[in-house]
């Protein structure tokens, strides 16, 4: 680490953060918009312009978390006390987040964004809210991540 270019890393962390939180609260805002019972914050848009929107959306978060994500594990790999157990994490975290965009891809949807909204299903069996479901839990692996690594740092120091 005390090699490590520490601006980059900060820049690094803190985009791939940025696109965790809009990733997530994003996720939870149409959920909210859904569980509104006569709500329409999308009538003024057309469904096309929602659905490239939302590709272009997906496209854009897998894109940043891929790159950044690789990054930041080279950047973890390297250290020395780095152990199987976080590595182990790491890759659960990572099919995880694999299957959370497969799952977020539009073409993959039954129906257009506006039409997710307007579902007759409960917000909660959505596809958008196992999404978010993911989402919770990838953050939730990431602190688990970054403690086991401080941990290891303090084992060795
Ligand atoms: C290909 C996908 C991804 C890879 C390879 C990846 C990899 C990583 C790595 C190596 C770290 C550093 C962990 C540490 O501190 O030891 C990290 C941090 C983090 N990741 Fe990811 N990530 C990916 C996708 C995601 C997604 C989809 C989310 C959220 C939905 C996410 C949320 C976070 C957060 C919040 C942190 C910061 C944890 C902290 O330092 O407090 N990541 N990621």
């Amino acid at each position: 680490m005390a090699e490590s270019p520490v601006a980059l890393l900060v820049v690094l962390r803190f985009i791939h953060v940025l696109a965790a939180a809009l990733w997530v609260g994003g996720g939870i805002v149409v959920l909210a918009a859904r569980a509104a019972p006569n709500l329409t914050p999308l009538a003024g848009l057309s469904s096309a312009v929602l659905g490239r929107t939302v590709g272009r959306l997906v496209g854009t978060g897998f894109a940043v978390f891929v790159v950044t994500g690789v990054l930041l594990t080279f950047n973890r790999l390297a250290e020395q006390t780095i152990d199987a157990a976080y590595v182990a994490v790491l890759v659960s975290k990572t099919l995880l987040a694999l299957a959370m965009f497969r799952l977020a891809v539009p073409g993959r949807r039954p129906a257009e964004p506006r039409a997710a909204i307007s579902d007759r299903r409960p917000w909660w069996q959505s596809r958008t809210a196992l999404i978010v479901g993911l989402g919770l839990a990838i953050y939730l692996l990431s602190l688990i991540l970054n403690e086991m690594a401080e941990l290891s740092f303090r084992s060795v120091g």
